[in-house]
């Protein structure tokens, strides 16, 4: 059984993807979407969304990194994905899923699920511009409007050639509403011959157990689930091993928030200062009650000072 770290624009970025992955239980992970239009981007754009390739394309502790590429010009989509092989990436997903309107409206992610001779030309392109060893992947939701054109969509997929396919069981039109269809996973996987991954809504331990039974898949994407407890792949991991877990305590994601915040701190300008912090307690509050009040003590606070004033108030609660 495998389990990745979903892509999530904006809030799963290097630092993130360096800590989920150092917490454990996380088999890969996948960049944030670089957007392909017409042009050839240079290296210094791969780089920024990927600063793995400086390092094999792992993490710190050596979780393999995707990158992923998203637009709806297969012949644009082919010549990035080369260029990005040629420096460095060793895997290639593409974004199907996208729902925001700006990226839509320019012909990209889960737009396109509208034609699924689209879908395939575009995974086709890809596969047959990069080298044969380099695994080409892509991520797709449900459909567009609604949930019918599902499985013409996962066909064209696999029939493409890809490696294999990640399903957000969810139409664009469903947007982030639960619930997520995790049986029509079940019936993609039984269609198509590459490995099927299920995503969508697993926020727990409880989650995950029905959606493995739904969707029948041994490997899972998690995404908002892990921003809002960090070890949750561990545990699930546990789980399947048949051990104790004792999930991780308040003052051990304190302690990690806090490394975040320090390590991080300097890479965002500082009309931005703690924002990354507050946006993943917006997450943590989901599982940690904690969360909420240290996010109401930090909320308006935007100086590095003040910041660190909330953090020692935090330690002094807890201990
Ligand atoms: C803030 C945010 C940003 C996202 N960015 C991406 C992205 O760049 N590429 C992508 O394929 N999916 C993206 N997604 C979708 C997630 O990868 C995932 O499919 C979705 O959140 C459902 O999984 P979850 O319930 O485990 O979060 C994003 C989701 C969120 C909430």
């Amino acid at each position: 059984m495998r389990i990745f770290l979903a892509p999530m624009e904006g809030v799963v970025d290097f630092s993130v993807r360096a800590l989920l992955s150092g917490i454990g239980g996380i088999d890969g992970c996948v960049t944030e979407f670089v957007r392909v239009t017409h042009t050839q981007l240079p290296e210094k754009v791969f780089q920024r969304f990927m600063p793995e390739l400086n390092n094999n394309c792992r993490t710190q502790n050596g979780t393999n990194v995707k990158l992923q590429l998203l637009g709806g010009n297969a012949e644009s989509l082919a010549i990035n994905a080369q260029r990005a092989v040629n420096y460095g990436a060793r895997a290639i997903d593409l974004n199907f899923g996208c729902p925001a309107k700006t990226v839509n409206n320019s012909d990209g992610g889960a737009s396109l699920l509208r034609s699924p001779e689209r879908v395939y030309n575009i995974v086709r392109a890809v596969r047959c511009a990069v080298p044969s060893d380099i695994p080409v992947s892509a991520k797709i939701r449900l459909g567009f409007e609604d949930r019918s054109s599902y499985m013409d969509n996962a066909t064209a997929v696999a029939e493409a050639g890809a490696s294999e396919l990640c399903v957000h069981a969810r139409s664009k039109a469903d947007g982030y509403k639960p619930p997520a269809y995790w049986d029509y996973i079940n019936r993609i996987r039984e269609a198509v011959d590459i490995p099927v991954v299920a995503n969508g809504e697993i926020w727990n331990l409880e989650d995950f157990k029905r959606c493995r039974e739904q969707s029948g898949c041994e490997d899972f994407m998690l995404g908002r689930g892990l921003m809002a407890h960090p070890d949750l792949a561990r545990q699930i991991k546990a789980h399947i091993a048949g051990e104790e877990y004792q999930c991780l305590s308040w003052r051990e994601i304190c302690t990690m928030l806090h490394n975040f915040h320090r390590g991080t701190v300097d890479h965002y300008p500082e009309k931005y200062m703690g924002n990354r912090l507050k946006q993943w307690l917006m997450y943590l509050r989901r599982h940690y009650p904690e969360a909420d009040v240290f996010f109401e003590a930090v909320k308006r606070q935007r100086d590095a000072a003040s910041i660190e004033r909330i953090f020692d108030e935090q330690y002094a609660v807890i201990s």
